[in-house]
């Protein structure tokens, strides 16, 4: 597989994994690791990392659960990702930017591959025109248990769309993040979200250290 720099001088860092496992804190300590070494950093996020993104992020967080099947949650993903990638993600890769981004095509992969059953050849078909050659050069998985990080995003609240489907559906999204990173350990590394922000902010930057040679 091609990564970001494979063809622009960039680089691409992605972080993933299920509701609550804290990526949110995590991408800040990366931006300001980076930043501390003179790299312009770019954080986005999908969905939602351009302004019509966040128009369809409002439509697949909100509402009930059952209210857009697979299929049609990742027709809507893929739109976002599409718009992110020409208006966003592109442009800075080619600008030399370091690219940090919350969530990416992992999560299309587990969530509506996986655990919503479209598998992922369905996925790969689909998301093959959209992704092109940017794929990420780094995903940090962040581990934890669907029951701690449900009730850690419990407590966070806001839309909970995606929260409100079963523990079932958490645990075979779990697994299906950690046998992507069994798959492609040069890409994915794991880390156990399962404890303190700072034991967990240390491994992140040791990953970024080796991985990225930063
Ligand atoms: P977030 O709360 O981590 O920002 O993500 C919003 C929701 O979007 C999250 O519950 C998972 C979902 N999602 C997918 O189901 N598939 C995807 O490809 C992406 C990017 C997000």
């Amino acid at each position: 597989m091609d990564s970001a720099s494979a063809n622009s001088p960039g680089r691409f860092i992605t972080l993933e994994g299920g509701e609550g496992a804290g990526k949110s804190s995590q991408i800040q300590v990366v931006k300001d690791y980076l930043e501390a070494r003179g790299i312009d950093v770019v954080v986005t996020r999908e969905p939602g990392g351009t302004p019509v993104g966040q128009e369809i992020r409002n439509l697949l967080v909100s509402g009930d659960k059952d209210k857009w099947s697979p299929l049609s949650e990742t027709l809507l993903i893929l739109a976002d990702r599409a718009a992110h990638l020409e208006r966003v993600i592109r442009p800075a890769l080619a600008d030399g930017k370091y690219v940090v981004c919350d969530r990416f095509f992992d999560s299309t992969r587990a969530y509506q591959g996986i655990a919503g059953g479209l598998g992922l050849e369905v996925i790969h078909n689909l998301q093959q025109p959209v992704l092109g050659t940017t794929l990420p050069d780094v995903t940090l998985l962040l581990d934890i248990d669907p029951e701690k990080g449900l009730s850690r995003a419990q407590e966070r609240g806001g839309d909970l769309r995606f929260e409100s489907k079963t523990l079932a559906y958490h645990q075979t999204l779990r697994q299906a993040f950690l046998d992507f990173a069994k798959q492609e350990p040069e890409r994915m590394v794991v880390i156990d979200a399962d404890r303190d922000i700072e034991a967990v902010s240390t491994d992140i930057i040791t990953v970024l250290g080796e991985r990225l040679d930063v």
